[in-house]
């Protein structure tokens, strides 16, 4: 009998099959490794496996190999470390996927020991305003939010290419789109402000995905939205459909993105770089390294920071550069003193008090991921450049919540994560004052190259504006407020809740309070309080130090001497947890 089944020699649809499985990860995203929710656990657990499947694609044993998820220039740095013959390595480009990822296997007995080539947040397991232990291979060698998507999606790549065989994903596609139809035609074209935002939330990925608790399947309450942000249908959307593009239309979209992101951040670009990364911490790193190479013999370079900041905003200054740095501390809402910071200023930089130190540039977050504060830029911004200084702001915090104009502010650096703008495939973004980089052309090139490896990334964090803007950062700040507020008075009826910053939703300062809520409970450390939240509430919060360990010491007080013994215990106990705090965190998709 003749068969007339055309599809009998059909290559199966790989990108289908690949969106499939990216999309069951979209629904129970969350950031991976420190959070407590149902969804943390099962994203860490999809990460982490992701690991053993690039080792079983490489045919490599995992008693003596370890393998490092990093960006292009990430992957070439510590490449050039190990030197051949210790590691090997697969690209997202090898098999023809925009997703920005290397995995290097590497030989355990090679790993390069002391301080990382990139440090941040995940890399240490304890910080000192003077010392820090750094974490195991492999958190140590992937500063920053992996790009956790984009390393799921790629193993369920390779695993793909390994059934039907490796150009599945290589060749023209079906369904050609413009760069405009993939970053501004969808279903919600016809709404704005409120109505976009209500039919958004409607299209939340994983919105009704249940949880188990002790009480049955629930609901799943996301409150961890400082660590990383679910995404909505249009974004990945636009994100799938990149995947599917030549790579003209791929350039086409790296080249529309651009002015987006400059127009949300009013940085126009003909006065600011913008320049694609893997996320903050790469982004900061790459502002350090850039300012440790402006050698000015007459002067002796310091800087100056808070004790608000993430360790993605502090360890890259004292690692890269290691020039001295001055951190300001905090009022009990949260807030620098602007009138010490305008003193050291004029001290060092104008009065010279203390001989050739200058202070050079400023580093600071826009908003704290730890107490929800938004910092006064605009006042920051005048003292720190009439005393001749730069400013740097870690926006990451920022960008989903309040409007900002980096031009109008006169901010030199700013950087941010698209994982914390709704839009979770491994794209971050440093905004530079056009002149200040000093990397060479090669440099720059590779720089470039490597973030925009990540078109797919790159589309969702323009689709992710496009959205953000067409509801209104206004709007947005409001609707965060009143939950904030609501959640507020809320916990202010609980017996035994101490909530660290501003805690009154009437007080004058609240205006400057974003969706982010840190609290303790007496009696219960924080790693069992945020527990407890997921196993009986469904809910998923933060614990721990926040990868901001000198603001948690301040917040619940330890002392020098404490700090001292706490070094000596996770020297000798490495499980050891230190006293923490829970975190609740808002975002788009939570509503009344
Ligand atoms: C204030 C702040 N800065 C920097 C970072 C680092 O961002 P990423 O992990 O995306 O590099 C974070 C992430 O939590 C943050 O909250």
């Amino acid at each position: 009998m003749i068969t007339t089944d055309n599809n009998a020699n059909r290559q199966p649809d790989a990108f289908a099959e690949l969106e499939q499985g990216v999309h069951a990860a979209l629904e129970t995203y969350s950031n991976v490794h420190r959070g407590s929710g149902h969804n943390s656990i099962v994203s860490t657990n999809l990460y982490e496996q992701a690991r053993d499947i690039v080792l079983e694609y490489l045919g490599l044993p995992g008693n003596r190999y370890v393998v490092i998820f990093c960006s292009p220039r990430r992957a070439a740095a510590l490449g050039a470390l190990l030197g051949p013959g210790k590691y090997q390595v697969v690209s997202s480009s090898d098999i023809g996927l925009p997703l920005g990822i290397r995995a290097l296997a590497v030989k355990k007995r090679a790993l390069p020991r002391g301080i990382p080539f990139q440090t941040g947040g995940g890399t240490t397991r304890i910080i000192a305003p003077d010392w820090a232990i750094w974490a195991n291979a492999p958190d140590r060698f992937e500063a920053g939010t992996p790009a956790i998507i984009n390393v799921i999606a790629f193993a369920r790549a390779l695993s793909l290419t390994r059934q039907h065989g490796k150009d599945i994903f290589k060749g023209p596609q079906t369904g050609k789109l413009s760069a405009t139809d993939i970053l501004y035609r969808d279903d919600m074209e016809k709404y704005t402000g409120q109505e976009l935002l209500d039919a958004l939330r409607q299209t939340l990925i994983g919105r009704s995905m249940k949880v188990p608790t002790t009480e049955g399947l629930k609901p799943y309450i996301n409150f961890d939205n400082s660590a990383s942000t679910p995404t909505f249908t249009p974004v990945w959307d636009a994100v799938r459909r990149t995947w599917r593009q030549s790579p003209q239309v791929q350039q086409e979209i790296i080249r529309e993105v651009r002015p987006l992101v400059a127009g949300f951040l009013g940085a126009p670009l003909a006065s600011y770089d913008v320049i694609y990364t893997s996320n903050t911490t790469e982004a900061i790193n790459l502002a350090a390294e850039n300012l440790s190479r402006e050698d000015d013999k007459e002067t002796e370079t310091v800087l100056l920071t808070t004790i608000l900041e993430h360790s993605s905003n502090d360890l890259p200054w004292r690692t890269a550069t290691r020039y001295p740095l001055i951190r300001l501390s905090i009022d009990n809402e949260g807030f620098i003193d602007l009138n010490q910071m305008e003193t050291l200023l004029r001290d060092y930089n104008q009065e010279y008090r203390y001989g050739k130190k200058r202070i050079r540039l400023m580093a600071v977050c826009g908003a704290s991921n730890v107490l929800g504060v938004f910092n006064n830029l605009e006042e920051i911004s005048r003292i720190v450049h009439k005393y001749g200084a730069q400013l740097l702001v870690d926006a990451a915090q920022m960008v989903a919540h309040r409007k900002i104009n980096i031009e109008e502010c006169g901010i030199d650096y700013l950087a941010f994560s698209a994982h914390k703008i709704y839009a979770p495939f491994g794209c971050g973004v440093l905004v530079a004052r056009k002149g200040l980089l000093s990397f060479s052309p090669e440099e720059m090139e590779l720089i470039r190259t490597s973030g925009e490896e990540n078109t797919g990334g790159i589309a969702a964090l323009g689709k992710a504006i496009v959205l953000l803007q067409r509801i209104g950062m206004d709007l947005i700040r409001k609707e965060e407020q009143a939950l904030t507020g609501r959640i507020l008075r809320g916990m202010a009826q609980v017996e035994g809740i101490t909530v660290y910053g501003i805690r009154d939703p009437d007080s004058p300062t609240f205006a400057r309070k974003g969706g982010v809520i840190v609290f303790a409970m007496k009696g219960l450390m924080s790693d069992s309080l945020a527990r407890k939240l997921a196993l009986e509430g469904g809910i998923g919060v933060r614990y721990g130090c926040h990868c901001a360990h000198i603001l948690i010491k301040h917040l619940v007080g330890v002392s020098p001497s404490l700090e001292k013994f706490q070094r000596l215990m996770a020297t000798l106990i490495p499980a050891i947890k230190f006293p923490g705090l829970a975190r609740v965190s808002l975002g788009i998709g939570n509503s009344e």
